[in-house]
């Protein structure tokens, strides 16, 4: 059956589809308010836009999607609402792995995961290992991540190695810094998502995203899927990149 989404996935070209999406899912407690729903049914509905999502992304080829899932600021929110997400987190985490593993999806976490409780860190550290070995999507799940946190604790780590004469200050450049970073090893996003019309970054990936490309659009989290994410590439397949050259 053909939809609006296969003719958008038709003007996709294959060959500059972009390596690394990352997505700040905003606007569920917005979609919820709309339908005078509790914030987090709209949290459980953003989880069904993240399952579309993944699949969308692997279908066309992309190699890492980041989802911003949990910040370092989100433990403000009202208590009963961080637990909310945290067990939809776990709850979903346990329940997907199978299906992670059918679509060889690879599961990994950014972020200070050692701040999270240890029946959470230990549903991840499962999924994770589970979905080790596969290898399609890299599905990167930014929790109690904050871009300022990250940054710090690779001056730390810098810091100790130089202390200890394992590198030397001289050494330091960009690419040794970015190997302190949570993200080492993976590449910088190409294209930034922001949904529910915000214009900011907010402490998401401050370092990584210095030549990303930005697609905001007024889509809540909940209402974007396939077709949208395919917008979103289209939009980026359409731009020059030059990374400060002319
Ligand atoms: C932003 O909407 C959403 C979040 C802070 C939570 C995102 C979490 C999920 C979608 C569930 C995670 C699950 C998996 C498996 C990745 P908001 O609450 O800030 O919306 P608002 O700005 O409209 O209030």
């Amino acid at each position: 059956m053909s939809s609006d989404a296969d003719s958008l996935k038709a003007k996709i070209d294959p060959k500059s589809v972009p390596l690394h999406i990352a997505i700040i899912m905003d606007g569920n407690g917005r979609w919820a308010k709309k339908r005078n729903f509790p914030r987090t049914a709209g949290h459980e509905a953003g989880v069904e836009a993240v399952r579309e999502v993944v699949k969308a992304a692997a279908e066309v080829g992309i190699k890492y999607l980041t989802l911003y899932t949990f910040s370092v600021e989100n433990w403000k929110r009202p208590r009963e609402e961080v637990t909310a997400i945290m067990r939809l987190l776990t709850r979903t985490t346990k329940r997907e792995v199978d299906e992670l593993n059918r679509n060889n999806v690879r599961l990994i976490t950014t972020g200070r995961i050692e701040g999270l409780s240890p029946t959470r860190r230990r549903v991840l550290a499962v999924a994770t290992a589970k979905t080790k070995k596969n290898t399609g999507l890299v599905l990167n799940l930014a929790l109690n991540y904050g871009g300022r946190s990250e940054i710090i604790d690779a001056v730390k780590a810098i810091a100790s190695s130089v202390k200890s004469g394992l590198i030397n200050p001289l050494d330091i450049n960009e690419e040794l810094f970015a190997n302190y970073l949570y993200t080492a090893g993976l590449p910088d996003p190409d294209l930034l998502v922001r949904t529910s019309g915000e214009k900011r970054l907010s402490n998401f990936l401050l370092w990584q995203t210095s030549y990303t490309e930005l697609y905001i659009t007024d889509v809540l989290w909940p209402d974007f899927g396939r077709m949208e994410l395919f917008a979103a590439i289209i939009d980026y397949q359409g731009r020059e990149r030059r990374f400060g050259k002319i």
